[in-house]
């Protein structure tokens, strides 16, 4: 039987390479997303791979999504829980619903992506559990005092996981990608990442979303197993911790 795996914000961006190589690794994928149906579907069409709608913030809609796949594909023993957004600001332009939102998907989010795909994993005795962090998790970033914040704890969730879950089988690992070309980075105005964002990447580049892609698929397959708590770094040179 094929493994299965559950990809956040797998319609686009970085969850869409994601979603890709796991898919050419035999994994049956299920890709999930918020709101744009078109993406989705021209998704769909293009890789066969099945998307599934719900906001990550609202924990009764996760569960009752991931219920969905796995009634649909089988238990789920690979979750990336990729989705997330920006509403950057200088802090003292930044509103409580900045903040909230930021927090409400990428922080906590991820506690609805894994919690209820948790105690099956449990029971199993094997798990790959995959949080897509950020370079500014990190580091910190100007104007990004909201999802610094969320990416820093999410750090603190896959250390925890690590320790609960490494008897049971389960590893969870993060990635802390730096800036990809994405839609989320191409928000930001063309001056500020000219001037201020590519100078500090010494590649000289953004990363391509595949080059994400390729750590997820290291980090899902069987013999990763010791690799447990860990964060890997793809940043092309631009902060070591
Ligand atoms: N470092 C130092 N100063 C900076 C700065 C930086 N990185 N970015 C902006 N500034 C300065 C500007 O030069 C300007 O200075 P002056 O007032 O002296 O001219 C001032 O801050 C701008 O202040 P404003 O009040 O006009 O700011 P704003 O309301 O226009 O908003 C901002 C500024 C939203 C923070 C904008 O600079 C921005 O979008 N920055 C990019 C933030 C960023 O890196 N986001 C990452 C998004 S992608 C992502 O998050 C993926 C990932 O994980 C990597
Ligand atoms: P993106 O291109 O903006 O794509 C975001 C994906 O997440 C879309 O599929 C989107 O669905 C989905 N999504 C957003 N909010 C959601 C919600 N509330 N519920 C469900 N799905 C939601 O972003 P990206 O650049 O690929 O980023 C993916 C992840 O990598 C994020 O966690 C981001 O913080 C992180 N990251 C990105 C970079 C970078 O430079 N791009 C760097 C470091 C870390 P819709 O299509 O329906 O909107």
């Amino acid at each position: 039987m094929a493994r299965v795996a559950l990809v956040t914000g797998g319609s686009r961006g970085i969850g869409e390479a994601i979603s890709k190589a796991l898919k050419a690794e035999g994994y049956d994928v299920a890709a999930t997303y918020a709101g744009n149906d078109e993406k989705a579907a021209a998704f769909t069409e293009a890789t066969g791979i099945k998307t599934y709608k719900w906001n990550v913030a609202d924990y009764e809609a996760s569960k009752a999504g991931i219920a969905q796949i796995e009634a649909d594909l089988g238990p789920i023993d690979t979750v990336v829980a990729n989705a997330g957004i920006t509403r950057d600001a200088p802090f003292h332009k930044m509103s409580p619903e900045q903040w909230k939102e930021v927090v409400d998907t990428n922080l906590t989010g991820v506690f609805n992506t894994i919690h209820p795909i948790w105690p099956g994993m449990r029971e199993r005795k094997f798990g790959r559990v995959i949080v897509i962090s950020s370079i500014n998790g990190q580091k910190g970033q100007f104007g990004q005092v909201n999802y610094a914040a969320t990416k820093a704890g999410d750090l603190g969730i896959v250390k925890s996981l690590a320790q609960e879950g490494a008897r049971a089988g389960i590893t969870a690992n993060a990635i802390c990608p730096g800036y990809i070309g994405t839609e989320m980075v191409r928000a930001i105005p063309e001056e500020v990442l000219n001037s201020k964002i590519i100078p500090q990447i010494p590649a000289g580049r953004l990363g391509e979303p595949e080059e994400i892609a390729r750590c997820v698929a290291f980090l899902a397959s069987e013999d990763s197993g010791f690799i447990n708590g860990s964060t890997i770094s793809a940043n092309g040179a631009q902060f070591f911790v």
